[in-house]
């Protein structure tokens, strides 16, 4: 395979799922998103749609084929990921991912995921808005965003954006769109650092690979960017809460 190609392919390839996340922690928003026998789930923003997958295998159990999912996301390369890994887990005809726009969807599930991405909605307000509109009567929704685990410096503020609020307002925000909070849950600081690391380890990995390589230089001086970032502006200042809403 050609570094270029080697290189796009180490990018997300150390990663279990493209948010801060331990599998015990994924393990109970997947308890308490409780999808129901027979359920349709929706996963906006779903890169590769691991977490996805796993709602639609454990609330499968025995009988296979009785939930079904959908997957929608932008990047052609992380939907190929998730139809490689639904066929690896025979899901293929229970899951499908599709190329769209998050916010044209508007066929309603009975459980709904969206983590790390209502940037794709146009921020946290209108993502919650938007998602309201697509869980049906009597279900569920587990969103993830960021926030601030304490207030924010100056600086994290101007790499990071003025749509991201400490947990408080986060919670009050979604209560004051209708929604009740059925469960929340904050990342920790292991669950920060693994993903940190291991959204820069693939391409770490490639990099003592090919030492020499044109364009190693360039990478090399923006993952220690990436790095020097996260340590020295915005690790234990930044969360990311997860949030299982109904309404
Ligand atoms: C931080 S990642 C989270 C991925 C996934 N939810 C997870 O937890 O592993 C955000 C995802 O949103 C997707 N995305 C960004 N803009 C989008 C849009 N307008 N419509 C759909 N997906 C979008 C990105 O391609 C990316 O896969």
């Amino acid at each position: 395979m050609p570094s270029a190609d080697d290189l796009a392919a180490s990018r997300y390839a150390r990663m279990r799922w493209n948010t801060p996340l331990s599998e015990e922690h994924g393990a109970l928003l997947l308890e308490r998103l409780a999808v129901p026998p027979g359920g349709r789930v929706l996963d906006l923003g779903c890169g590769w749609g691991e977490l996805l997958l796993r709602a639609v295998e454990t609330a499968s159990g025995s009988d296979a084929a009785s939930v079904t999912g959908v997957g929608v996301d932008t990047d052609e390369v992380l939907l190929a990921r998730g139809r490689q890994l639904a066929a690896e887990r025979s899901l293929q005809q229970q899951v499908t991912f599709l190329k769209q726009e998050a916010a044209t969807w508007d066929e309603p599930a009975d459980r709904v995921m969206c983590i790390g991405a209502s940037h794709a909605f146009g921020g946290t307000v209108a993502a919650l808005e938007a998602l309201a509109e697509l869980v049906r009567p009597g279900g569920r929704l587990l969103f993830g965003d960021g926030c601030w685990e304490r207030p924010p410096t100056s600086e994290a503020v101007e790499l990071l954006g003025e749509d991201i609020r400490q947990l408080a307002d986060l919670i009050e925000q979604a209560r004051a769109l209708g929604w009740r909070v059925l469960h929340f849950s904050t990342a920790d600081q292991r669950e920060w650092d693994d993903f940190e690391s291991t959204w820069l380890a693939g391409r770490q990995e490639w990099l003592l690979a090919h030492p020499a390589d044109p364009s190693a230089a360039e990478l090399r001086a923006e993952l220690d960017a990436r790095l020097r970032e996260y340590v020295g502006v915005y690790r234990g200042l930044l969360g990311l809460a997860y949030l299982v809403l109904a309404r």
